[in-house]
């Protein structure tokens, strides 16, 4: 589910080369809010069904395409009744916290697509196949930043002599971030009722666009944002080192979070995938490899920068996001390690990588997408 997006598509590719039988769906709402908020990606993508045609033509593996609204039941049982899967990765969201907090409209199609693309899952998987595993991708947003060691997913309360556990508490930040919130809810509530098994990737912010796959031809490359609607933080500084724009850092730039590579979350959704939970079960994973602070994310990439000749400057400008800019960040995320996860790390030369891809297509950096253009922060 999300087969077009930036996750969705290597993702798919992954799993057709090891051999799985792979449908992608998706209704395009990713590519349709990028030219309704002028957020277009930086490199020029096929659509769906050119790119599995490309993929099979360089490759040799086929997978079914499916162009249609996950959040319209009828079409999304008929789908699953009939591609009858044994796992389903959900990635059909609209996953940006900007865009969600725009106006009445963009919270309202957020939180009608989000909450209705894991309801109707939910409810094809119990109506017709309640062994398929459901592999929905969550966020570390869910938790937010509370001023204690953040668990993977669950919190053991000792409470007046007496101890239950319980979710994690989760603070989000945003609209999107909330959705996720309520995603987990719903899921642990159906898991509790009907025995479903379901593991949430509680996902930090994902890197990069090269993978065994996409680099097979340039025109399967993963899609690449850099606005500051869509875009995540290192796609935006890469990109606005690459324009000349001084590094936009968010107040003062004590934001930890935690990333990964793209070729990890693959990996992350693949080890989910062959080690399911068993039916009952809501498992929950922290899914990020490498914590950096917004700071540390601007040194690096004026580093590398330099490596490459760009004279890289960094500033910081006003917070458009209500957000604490110096906080606690330590958080578990042994659980995928222990199952076989070996991270790849943002090395100098991933970064450079990049850096140069971002290079070759210079001349399409619109640089009017670069500051903010939504706040929440007043
Ligand atoms: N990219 C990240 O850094 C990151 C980090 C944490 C969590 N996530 C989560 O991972 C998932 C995938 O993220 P992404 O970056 O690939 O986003 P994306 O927007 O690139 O991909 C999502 C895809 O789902 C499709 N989609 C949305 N609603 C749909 C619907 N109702 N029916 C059919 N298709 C629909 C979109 O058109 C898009 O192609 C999202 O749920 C996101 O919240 C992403």
């Amino acid at each position: 589910m999300g087969g077009d997006g930036y996750l969705g598509w290597p993702t798919a590719m992954s799993f057709a080369a090891k051999g799985h039988q792979v449908c992608v769906v998706d209704n395009y709402l990713r590519r349709q809010m990028a030219i309704e908020t002028r957020s277009e990606a930086l490199i020029p993508t096929p659509n769906l069904h050119d790119r599995a045609k490309i993929f099979e033509s360089a490759s040799g593996y086929k997978m079914e395409v499916k162009i249609g609204d996950c959040a319209d039941y009828r079409f999304f049982s008929n789908l699953f009744k009939e591609f009858a899967p044994d796992a389903v990765v959900h990635y059909a969201e609209q996953p940006s916290a900007p865009y969600s907090m725009i106006n009445f409209d963009a919270a309202h199609l957020t939180l009608n697509n989000n909450l209705n693309t894991t309801f109707n899952l939910i409810w094809a998987v119990k109506e017709f196949n309640p062994n398929c595993h459901i592999i929905k991708l969550g966020t570390m947003g869910e938790y937010g930043t509370p001023n204690i060691d953040i668990e993977e997913g669950w919190l053991e309360v000792e409470h007046k002599g007496r101890k239950h556990k319980f979710l994690y508490p989760r603070q989000a930040g945003s609209l999107y971030h909330t959705t996720k919130v309520l995603d987990t809810d719903l899921l642990w509530f159906y898991v509790r009722a009907y025995g479903i098994q379901v593991t949430d990737l509680m996902q930090g912010p994902v890197y990069g666009i090269a993978t065994e796959e996409a680099d097979i031809d340039d025109r399967l490359v993963p899609n690449f944002h850099y606005d500051d609607i869509f875009g995540t933080l290192i796609n935006r500084f890469l990109v606005q080192a690459v324009a000349g724009i001084p590094l936009t850092v968010y107040g003062k730039g004590g934001q930890t979070r935690g990333y990964l590579n793209l070729k990890d979350t693959i990996r992350c959704v693949e080890i989910a995938m062959s080690n399911p939970p068993g039916k009952g079960q809501l498992r929950i994973f922290n899914q990020f490899t490498e914590l950096f602070s917004v700071n540390e994310m601007a040194d690096k990439v004026k580093r590398v920068g330099a490596n490459l000749g760009l004279d890289v400057l960094v500033r910081s400008i006003e917070n458009p996001r209500k957000e604490p800019e110096n906080h606690y960040y330590n958080v578990v995320n042994s659980g995928l390690k222990d199952l076989g996860l070996n991270p790849n790390l943002l090395t100098d030369e991933v970064l450079e990588g990049m850096l140069r891809r971002v290079i070759m297509h210079k001349d399409r950096i619109s640089t009017d997408k670069i500051l903010p253009r939504v706040s929440w922060n007043k």
